[in-house]
């Protein structure tokens, strides 16, 4: 039995030397040790010895166990941890490979130009509204005083869904809604697009964009206009740029203008760009008509205001240098990439 005991010593030191995966430590473990395993098959011979015997041997096994116990655990702990080695080598990182290039877009020039005057506005203390793109007649034209028979509801120059329906054709009716709805004092600026049937070419397009600014207090006049302007003009285009009034008419302000700026390019001595005029026009401004008031329930004897709009694309134009409007809407990534 002694003989039996050293020999299974040293088969488990031959196995374990040979065995390279922890799961056939596992088996070896099953096969010594495990409840059917050579070393249980032996302690079932203790019966057989001798009451003297029996101590001895039965020390010697449970120092056979131990020793195999030693055996088994010491070859399972090299291996796991040579495993842990192999895998850690095959999961490492090459940090100098070339990664996968991710391309950001960027903001479009017409976006770029929104937020710029949505910038200049919103320090001068002027909130953002908003309105339909889908408008009213009531809301575009009649409550602007823009009477029946007005050319600008010409079927030529309005897209009608129905008869009371149209794609607003300016970011005026934006003015009545906010007017409608709050009392005096109102600062607020209201971007977004607007639609005309008209014809492209390098300075038109159907859908275009428009940032309506309007203010209403107690005591607005004419100079507040001019003022704010000058200050929009100057932050826009630089701080030399002059701004003109020429008088115009507007149905929904009393007295109108048109205002130009002075040529960003050439600085007032006449270019391409100004058509020799030294000057462009970028918006339509004035009064607000008394009867434009009276529709929204202010009363002109105690409120007057101002109001503007303006063309996005026109100053986007002139902000970038951009020298054909079809440019703004062909997404041509060679083209915005440029800003
Ligand atoms: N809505 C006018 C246009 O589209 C511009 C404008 C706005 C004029 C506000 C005066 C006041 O031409």
């Amino acid at each position: 039995m002694k003989q039996k005991l050293a020999e299974i010593v040293k088969q488990v030191e031959e196995s374990v030397k040979s065995v390279t995966e922890a799961k056939d430590i596992e088996q070896l473990r099953v096969k010594y040790l495990g409840k059917k395993g050579e070393l249980t098959l032996v302690l079932r011979g203790m019966g057989a010895l001798t009451p003297e015997e029996r101590p001895l041997i039965g020390k010697m096994a449970n120092d056979v166990r131990e020793k195999i116990e030693f055996l088994i655990n010491d070859a399972f702990e090299k291996i796991s941890e040579n495993e842990n080695i192999e895998k850690l080598k095959k999961e490492k990182i090459d940090v100098t490979m070339p990664g996968t290039k991710y391309t950001l877009g960027k903001k479009h020039p017409l976006t770029l130009v929104i937020e710029e005057i949505e910038n200049v506005f919103l320090g001068l203390g002027y909130k953002i509204a908003e309105g339909p793109e889908v408008e009213l007649d009531y809301y575009n034209f009649e409550a602007l005083n823009i009477q029946e028979g007005h050319p600008a509801r010409d079927e030529q120059d309005t897209f009608y869904i129905s008869k009371e329906v149209v794609l607003r054709t300016q970011t005026s009716p934006v003015q009545i809604r906010v007017m409608e709805k709050s009392e005096p004092p109102i600062k607020i600026i209201c971007p977004g697009r607007v639609y005309r049937s008209d014809a492209v070419d390098a300075t038109h397009s159907p859908v275009f964009h428009q940032i309506e600014g309007l203010v209403v207090d107690k005591g607005i006049t004419m100079a507040d206009l001019r003022g704010t302007l000058e200050i929009f003009a100057k932050s826009m285009f630089g701080q030399d740029t002059k701004i003109r009034f020429r008088p115009h008419h507007f149905p929904f302000t009393e007295p109108s203008a048109e205002v130009d700026v002075s040529c960003w390019n050439c600085h007032g001595e006449g270019c391409k760009v100004c058509r020799g005029e030294g000057w462009v026009e970028i918006l339509g401004a004035g009064m607000v008509h008394p009867k434009v008031l009276k529709n929204c329930g202010i009363d002109p004897e105690i409120y007057s205001g101002f109001a503007f709009g303006l063309g996005v694309e026109r100053t986007a134009m002139g902000r970038f240098n951009i020298d054909d409007l079809r440019l703004l809407y062909e997404n041509d990534v060679r083209f915005l990439n440029q800003f």
